[in-house]
């Protein structure tokens, strides 16, 4: 089912437009977004970080789902949504080997689920179309953390609403740290251990935020940081380690800085990278995380600013996929350098993790699965759009299986598998860059490519309540693009 509106008819008109060379001015006119006085460059906020309370050996955690209200455009207020707050979550702080349980209320006046994006658990406590919570009502989710120390995020997940839930303002990040490997990298949340959740928006004119669910993917025209459009961050003139987190429902990024200075990138969704890998680019799609080091060593009152390098990366998506934003170079962040703390992290270390490599040659099983838009634009995987009536994969436990998904659509796809973390092991046939080879759950599929990934599925069997499988664009997910699996 087409479900082209209005905003995206034009779109694609402008985009026509440019291929003929004719009228595209004057569409242009029609879809620039409304001058809106969007309050930017406020200090960058800091989500609060929630250690738990110690309860019977246990951490505990509660989390409210409400609806709240948020400044963006001067002198207006928009209804967002929460958890604890008006909008975003508080950092859930976690550690490898901690039972915990985590408490969720729902307030929203609908129902909803939350789910623990990349975290390796039980199928019925991972927070997927299965685990609804009902208005009023509040879900404990209990488990021990299996996880590699990472950035991890949690969001609701609710079948065909989940895009509009998350873009009104659900999400939170879930931080695991490892006792047993902390190898010297900065670590003091809010100081020099930065959270960046990344989103853009939309506003109407009477400041409210603006949204439809077309099935193309809903980007938005304004960049906010942790609820904040493009905020300002004073960081002390050291080494930083920013957790990038993508949590937009469509927009890919290829970040950088204004100076394109090198930095290093020292974890992907699930884990330490092996070594710091040294970029001046990152291209992160929806739900994919990196942690990178950047180092503000001697740079006191200088500034610098975290772009999208968006423009270079015009063969990512066809043309009526593609915004104003993706033709340009657009701030994030703007960072101004002050003093450095006391006890500054002064050096990056030589190496992070070691991470055991899956061997093909133990492979019980290899999947195909192809992302797939449909002649009318239906969103499916290998032809079939999502029906919680049909179990699309049983896998044994404890199997190493390869799944090699291939993207023959127009658009690019960012694949994401609940319970496990994966690794790449090609793209087309290619290895991955230096900056893929650690822990994923999230894999960008781009047009025309088969990536092959690798994953055990240890620990957890449940004949009866399946994992989720899907495209992490929230639009593709919500029109179908999802599938599920059981582990038995
Ligand atoms: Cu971010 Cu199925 O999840
Ligand atoms: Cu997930
Ligand atoms: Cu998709």
């Amino acid at each position: 089912m087409l479900k082209f509106s209005r905003r995206n008819i034009l779109k694609a008109t402008a985009g026509a437009g440019v291929l003929l060379g004719g009228g595209y001015a004057a569409l242009k006119v029609l879809t620039r977004p409304p001058a809106l006085d969007v309050a930017n460059s406020r200090p960058l906020p800091i989500p609060e970080l929630l250690t738990g309370t110690d309860i019977d050996g246990r951490k505990v955690y509660d989390l409210t789902m409400q609806r709240g209200s948020t400044v963006f455009v001067s002198g207006t207020t928009a209804a967002t949504f929460g958890y604890n707050g008006n909008i975003l979550g508080p950092s859930l702080l976690m550690h490898k080997g901690d039972d915990v349980i985590i408490n969720v209320t729902n307030q929203l006046g609908e129902p909803t689920t939350t789910h623990w994006h990349g975290v390796h658990l039980p199928a019925n406590m991972d927070g997927g179309p299965y685990q609804v919570i009902e208005n009023g009502a509040t879900w404990k989710a209990q488990f021990t953390i299996l996880n590699e120390a990472a950035t991890y995020f949690y969001h609701p997940h609710l079948l065909h609403k989940t895009a509009e839930q998350f873009y009104h303002g659900l999400a939170g990040l879930f931080i695991v740290k490892d006792r047993l490997n902390e190898p010297g990298l900065p670590d003091h949340y809010g100081v020099d251990d930065i959270p960046l959740v990344i989103q853009d928006k939309s506003f109407n004119a009477d400041g409210s935020l603006a949204y439809n669910d077309s099935s193309v993917g809903f980007k938005g025209d304004y960049i906010l940081v942790n609820g904040a459009a493009t905020p300002t961050f004073l960081a002390p003139a050291q080494f930083v380690r920013f957790r990038v987190v993508n949590a937009s429902n469509a927009r890919i990024y290829n970040f950088g800085f204004s100076d394109n200075r090198k930095f290093h990138q020292i974890a992907t969704d699930g884990g330490l990278l092996e070594k710091p890998v040294p970029l001046t680019r990152l291209l992160l799609a929806p739900a994919e995380r990196a942690e990178i080091l950047v180092d503000f060593s001697g740079q006191e009152n200088e500034q610098v600013r975290l772009v999208s390098f968006s423009d270079e990366i015009r063969d990512l998506n066809v043309f009526w996929a593609r915004d104003a934003l993706d033709k340009k170079t657009f701030d994030v962040l703007t960072i101004n350098v002050k003093t450095a703390t006391a006890d500054a992290t002064t050096s990056m270390p030589g190496s992070l993790a070691i991470i055991n490599r899956l061997k093909e040659s133990e492979v019980s099983k290899t999947r195909k699965l192809s992302l797939e838009v449909s002649l009318f634009g239906s969103m499916t995987i290998n032809g079939q759009s999502i029906d919680m009536n049909r179990i699309d994969q049983t896998i044994k436990l404890n199997d190493i299986e390869i799944w090699e998904i291939s993207n023959p659509s127009p658009m690019v796809h960012p694949f994401h598998i609940h319970d496990i973390q994966f690794q790449i092991l090609s793209r087309s046939g290619q290895p991955p860059p230096d900056n893929e080879r650690g822990w994923k759950d999230t894999v960008l599929v781009e047009q025309d490519e088969t990536v092959r990934v690798i994953a055990q599925f240890s620990d957890f069997a449940d004949p009866d309540i399946p994992y989720m499988y899907h495209c992490h664009i929230l639009e593709h997910e919500d029109d179908g693009m999802m599938g599920q699996f059981v582990v038995v």
